[in-house]
């Protein structure tokens, strides 16, 4: 029988050698280089993208968790979420991204799966995800669409005139709307 298309092995192989653990401040550099890299972030948004890493780094379960994918020990890829104050079982995912050079990888999808297993371990019953709708964000709606993140509610013009707010959700268990 003939492998599937030679992208998706790829992606698989790559995947299959990339290991999952948290992060450590030794990380910092590259959770930097990430953010950078990934082309969309504005500069504010990277301050706090590294506030929110540094946040789990620190004091890992307080306010903050995060999870790093690792290829041949190097950072290629995180995700940083946690409990949102002030509701009982709803948490955020506040933060990820992969390494551009190795987007497409399935890496993506392994970061994400891991932060939603945590989550329900934690009793967590709904994943609340927050994004752009600028066009540059659309292969990452798309992620997320993919994951089966469902979008619930858009807010034009609200992280900046054109560039609105779009927010996916993901119950992990049953809602009372059923
Ligand atoms: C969004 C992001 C984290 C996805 O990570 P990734 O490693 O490229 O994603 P994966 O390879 O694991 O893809 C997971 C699934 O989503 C699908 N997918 C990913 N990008 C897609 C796209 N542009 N269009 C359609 N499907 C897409 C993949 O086909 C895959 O599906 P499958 O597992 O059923 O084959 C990554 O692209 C990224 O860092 N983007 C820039 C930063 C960013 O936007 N972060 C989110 C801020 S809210």
């Amino acid at each position: 029988m003939s492998p599937p298309a030679g992208s998706d092995v790829r992606g698989a192989a790559r995947a299959a050698r990339v290991t999952l653990r948290a992060p450590s401040a030794a990380d910092r550099r590259r959770v930097r280089e990430i953010v950078d890299a990934s082309g969309v972030f504005r500069p504010d948004e990277i301050t706090i993208a590294l506030e929110v890493v540094d946040g789990a780094i620190s004091a890992p379960g307080r306010d903050y968790w995060a999870v790093g994918a690792y290829e041949e020990d190097q950072l290629v890829g995180f995700a940083a979420f946690g409990p949102v104050p002030c509701t009982l079982t709803t948490w955020d995912l506040y933060w990820i991204a992969v390494d551009p050079a190795l987007q497409g990888s399935g890496i993506g999808r392994m970061l994400m799966d891991h932060c939603e297993a945590a989550i329900t371990a934690e009793g967590g019953r709904l994943v609340v995800v927050e994004t752009s709708s600028r066009d540059d964000y659309g292969p990452t709606r798309a992620f997320y669409r993919r994951l089966r993140y469902h979008e619930q509610a858009t807010i034009p013009d609200y992280y900046a005139p054109g560039d609105g707010l779009v927010v996916y959700t993901k119950y992990l268990a049953p809602s009372v709307n059923g």
